[in-house]
């Protein structure tokens, strides 16, 4: 596939190692690691990310059709309320495929941030509070999100099968015939629109439900295609794991130490590790709630929308067998630490994408790490990280000096490469 590449230009050049015949001609390498930094170093190459796992619940994801026809959703303003908004009005097509504000607008103003969609096909739940467990059906949410594109079911589905028929039919063969129909019905949306939708046969709804999921799979068959490209620090990394000195001269030595407080006394590598640096999972790490009367309660709803989704894996609308199904079946409800915890999110480019966190609380990265120098208690559930006078059996209070959050910053700039999309 083709594929255009945004920002940072990573240059085979660069990428490449200098090669000995005899591997004890090699220079000293610059900076030394133990055994198991230079085994994580490892790790947290791109490369490790591999290809993205395959989504069971859509059986069109790697269909150029499909993805040509999600691109053009994607992009569409016709599937809202106004006319005005698509996908690409918060997530830039031209740039880190988000916004930089810290809430997402669209008809209205959202309560989060726009997270960006490049490593999406690598997480198995979508969204600050993981509410979703595939891209198509995260796609569907900002549809008829009244804050986002404030679209209904049925209007959409009238609209792509009026617009994209024959693109539609290729992927997805014969569209339904829905016969006589309202302008608008949703089981979202107004008390008209919900009202129209449960008037409508059974079998109707259906229909109409299987054009809205496939929407979204198109969608999905499109974002696979963007991706983070590689970074300094992976050039960094794959150096010092192959021994070669001059390649680790692309970090300076100021990111060199950000590094090793990343790894070490500032604790991030316990949740922001593997590739994309995330362990793709929820924490409480006590981040202060925009509006404190009514803090958002994160995972712990999130999972409850899941759980409840007719969208989800195992849903009627879902192409996989229940036993594919792995990561909603055993879905732990019961844990406390879900209250008030957030998706760790990539690190990759997140110097580029200011401002930071789920509702955009921190303008800087500085900001953010003087955050985790202070591990503040949280304002709901419990923060993870251990604070002095409260510390947490399994983790140590994470200490930051003011040259370490200096160095920290410089380090996660290094994390910044281009986005590759398909041209
Ligand atoms: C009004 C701005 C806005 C629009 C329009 C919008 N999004 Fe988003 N997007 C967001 C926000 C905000 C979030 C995070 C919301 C949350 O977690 O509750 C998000 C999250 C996502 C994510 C999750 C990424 C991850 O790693 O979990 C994906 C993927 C995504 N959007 C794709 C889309 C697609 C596809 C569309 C069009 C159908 C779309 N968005 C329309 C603002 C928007
Ligand atoms: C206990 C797990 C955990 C640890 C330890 C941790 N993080 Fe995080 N990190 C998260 C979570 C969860 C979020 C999102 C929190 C939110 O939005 O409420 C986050 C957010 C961030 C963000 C903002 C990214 C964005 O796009 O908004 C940055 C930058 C960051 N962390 C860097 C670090 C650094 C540097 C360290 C070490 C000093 C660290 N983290 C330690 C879990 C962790």
């Amino acid at each position: 596939m083709k594929q255009r590449v945004i920002g940072v230009a990573a240059t085979a050049a660069a990428l490449a190692v200098s090669v000995f015949a005899a591997p004890d001609l090699k220079p000293p390498l610059r900076d030394t690691w133990s055994a198991q930094e230079v085994a994580t170093l490892a790790s947290m190459r791109l490369a490790e990310a591999g290809q993205r796992p395959l989504d069971a619940s859509n059986a069109y994801e790697q269909r150029a059709e499909a993805a040509a026809l999600g691109r053009a959703l994607f992009n569409d303003a016709r599937l809202s309320k106004n006319g005005q908004v698509s996908c690409a009005s918060c997530h830039s097509t031209t740039g880190q495929f988000e916004d930089g504000r810290p809430f997402g607008r669209g008809l209205g103003a959202g309560k989060r941030r726009t997270m960006p969609v490049m490593g999406a096909a690598h997480s198995p739940f979508l969204f600050w509070d993981g509410r979703k467990d595939s891209a198509w059906s995260q796609a569907l949410g900002p549809l008829e999100d009244a804050a986002e594109h404030g679209g209904n079911r049925l209007a959409l589905a009238k609209q792509v099968l009026s617009q994209y028929k024959a693109q539609y039919q290729a992927v997805f063969g014969p569209a339904p015939e829905l016969g006589p129909l309202p302008d608008h019905a949703s089981p979202h949306g107004s008390d008209a629109e919900r009202t129209a939708w449960a008037a409508l046969p059974p079998a109707t709804r259906d229909a109409i439900n299987r054009v809205f999921a496939n929407m979204g799979k198109a969608i999905a068959a499109y974002e696979r295609n963007i991706s983070y490209g590689p970074s300094r620090f992976d050039q960094y990394a794959e150096a010092t794991v192959r021994g070669d000195a001059q390649g680790q001269e692309r970090l300076t030595l100021q990111e060199v130490r950000g590094l090793r407080a990343f790894l070490n006394q500032g604790q991030c590598v316990t949740c922001h590790n593997g590739p994309l640096l995330t362990d793709h999972a929820f924490h409480n790490t006590g981040v202060p709630p925009t509006n404190p009367r009514s803090p958002d309660r994160g995972r712990i709803d999130g999972l409850q929308k899941l759980l409840k989704d007719e969208f989800n894996c195992l849903g009627p609308y879902s192409d996989a067998k229940p036993e594919q199904c792995g990561e909603l079946q055993f879905l732990s409800t019961g844990d406390a630490g879900q209250l008030g915890a957030f998706r760790t999110p990539s690190l990759r480019n997140a110097a580029a994408r200011a401002p930071y966190m789920h509702a955009g609380q921190f303008a800087t990265l500085g900001q953010v790490l003087q955050h985790y120098a202070t591990s503040p208690r949280a304002a709901l559930g419990h923060s993870e990280l251990a604070r002095p006078e409260d510390p947490h059996a399994g983790r140590q209070t994470i200490r930051l000096s003011a040259a370490d959050i200096q160095d920290l910053a410089a380090f996660l700039g290094a994390l910044t490469g281009p986005v590759v999309q398909p041209e």
